[in-house]
């Protein structure tokens, strides 16, 4: 089986895209898996900051390393949009296949020297590195300008950092409702042409799935997708919840939104394979 950080090196020329899932437990992370396995498709498990204030590193890279061993498909462990190395530096001995050094707030010097610091530790052990140039903004933090990619800045970024993946800002929002994005092309063009390295998406719940045609067009290799699926499982556990006030089984009431996860991702999965 090839390795997940193969895949996605191919992916950015074969009009393919691997989606890379926010988990919060092993719930969902099995459900994504099975998905994955039922369409056969790489996926990548992606662990945030949310989910990092829960549980530590360790314990993720544990639990989920386990899972993607085990896995019918390629499932890489990453971790997302971190600002500390001593976490990087954690994730990339405990088991995490890649990692993103998020300085996407910081000038664009010092966001190099960082993400070549986290490269140069990334390297010996075969962990990817993506970075961020430009800062794609929070909708439920009211960030509602975004700051796009520069494609020059892009480039100088790539020459200096040797980041393995580049996640960019093209009118991609985080935590947005499908469709409700606008994604400038003209830039994300300008970008490809100055840059050969994968390019990731963030906020793909906010993508509309004519979008997401396009961006299988372009040099896009990985998108971010976390909304979308805690909307799945939040609503259904609601209802639940609703439906069966003398359950009160953790694991009985988890059933069913895990199965309706199962299904969204299965359908994001197969759109982009
Ligand atoms: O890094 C995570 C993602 O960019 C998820 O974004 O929750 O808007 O899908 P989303
Ligand atoms: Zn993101």
């Amino acid at each position: 089986m090839k390795h997940i950080n193969e895949y996605i090196r191919h992916a950015a020329f074969q009009k393919r895209i691997v989606p890379g899932f926010n988990v919060f437990g092993y719930e969902d992370s099995l459900a994504i898996v099975r998905a994955a396995e039922q369409a056969n498709a790489p996926i990548l498990l992606m662990v945030n900051r949310d989910a990092r204030r829960v549980m530590n590193i360790r314990h993720w890279g544990a639990l989920l390393s386990s899972i993607a061993n085990q896995a019918r498909v390629p499932v890489g462990v990453h971790l997302d949009h971190c600002t500390e190395l001593k976490s990087i530096q954690l994730a990339i001995e405990n088991g995490f296949s890649s990692v993103m050094y998020d300085g996407s707030k910081l000038p664009l010097n010092e966001n190099i020297a960082n993400t070549h610091q986290v490269v140069c530790l990334a390297r010996e052990k075969g962990v990817a590195v993506e970075g961020e140039v430009g800062a794609v903004p929070y909708d439920d933090l009211g960030e509602t300008s975004s700051e796009m990619t520069s494609p020059e800045e892009a480039w100088q970024f790539c020459q200096e950092s040797h980041a393995d993946w580049l996640a960019v800002s093209v009118g991609n929002i985080h935590r947005l409702h499908a469709g409700k994005a606008k994604l400038d092309f003209t830039r994300l063009e300008s970008i490809e042409s100055l840059c050969q390295i994968p390019l990731v998406i963030h906020g793909a719940s906010g993508i509309s799935s004519v979008d997401i045609k396009k961006i299988k067009e372009h040099q896009v290799a990985k998108v971010n997708i976390g909304t979308a699926l805690r909307r799945a499982f939040g609503e259904t556990l609601r209802q639940s919840v609703q439906e069966n006030p003398a359950v009160y089984d953790r694991l009985t009431l988890f059933e069913k939104p895990a199965q309706q996860l199962e299904k969204v991702a299965y359908e994001i999965i197969c759109q982009l394979k």
